[in-house]
């Protein structure tokens, strides 16, 4: 595996501001890396796009990232870590992880009554992708996915609070209770921004998964491994680009992460 230096940055991708949960876990875990964010505002929802127009986003991203240097990337999306990031990891010269397999990790942990929900998109879900994972973790878990389209839409305006989420909460999550999940895994990036009204609605008897923790430290791993942490002692630089909307980026972001995003930079990749 070539790496490119230990100060180079992370990239970081999603759709929109779904990814910046990871950010936030990145913020937390690894608080001294330089970090570049991509945010494909222009083909925001990815859970509704077929595998081919995914594959190519990905690849655009991915050789956008690397023309900037990064030392690894996080595919930030519940959606690519399902259907293209398997397909394409071992194409390209540095680390490149999702955030699916940690997921299922998680859960697999968490679980006590062997009963696992999954929230995610509609091409995740297509996919099957976290049935599989768990499965091959432990074949005697029971999983049901629910596709929830109208997340991404909630959260990428800053809907998070409004009577439509509460609604669409409500929609989605009921037909899982009523599975008696005991864990439910927030499979999408963006769905965390719901977490504390999911939360509300399914009570303490489940237990939510936000697979961007694990994420972060499958992350510590690999760059402790070749020992790639940033050495600078510096303020670390954080960039973000979007190839859609910026002022809707900046504002819904700074809402959810705060003031670490200071500037947003359109570029078009096409
Ligand atoms: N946040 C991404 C995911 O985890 C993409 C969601 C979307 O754009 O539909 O799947």
């Amino acid at each position: 595996m070539l790496y490119l230096g230990n100060n180079y940055p992370i990239g970081i991708f999603d759709s929109g501001v779904g990814g910046l949960t990871v950010v936030r876990s990145l913020l937390d875990q690894l608080p001294g890396e330089h970090f570049i964010y991509f945010g494909d505002t222009a083909h925001v929802p990815y859970g509704s796009k077929e595998q081919h127009q995914l594959f190519a986003y990905a690849r655009d991203i991915i050789a956008f990232l690397i023309s900037k240097k990064v030392k690894a990337i996080v595919v930030a999306c519940g959606t690519h870590s399902a259907v293209t990031v398997p397909h394409l990891k071992n194409d390209y010269p540095i680390p490149i992880l999702g955030v699916l397999k940690a997921g299922a990790r998680s859960v697999v942990r968490t679980t006590h009554n062997g009963k696992i929900g999954v929230v995610a998109t509609s091409a995740t879900v297509k996919s099957q992708a976290y049935t599989s994972e768990i499965l091959q973790l432990n074949k005697d878990l029971q999983v049901f996915e629910q596709a929830c389209p109208r997340f991404v839409p909630l959260v990428e305006s800053g809907q998070i609070d409004s009577d439509d989420s509460l609604q669409a909460i409500k929609e989605y999550i009921q037909p899982l209770l009523d599975r008696q999940i005991d864990s439910l895994v927030l499979g999408c990036t963006h769905y965390p921004f719901l977490a504390p009204q999911i939360k509300n609605y399914v009570g303490e008897g489940v237990a939510l998964v936000d697979p961007s923790c694990e994420t972060i430290e499958e992350l510590k791993a690999i760059l402790a491994a070749q020992d790639m942490f940033n050495q600078e002692t510096g303020n670390p630089t954080r960039e973000f680009y979007v190839s859609g909307q910026d002022d809707s980026f900046y504002n819904v972001g700074r809402l959810l992460i705060g003031d670490i995003i200071d500037q947003v930079q359109k570029i078009n990749l096409d």
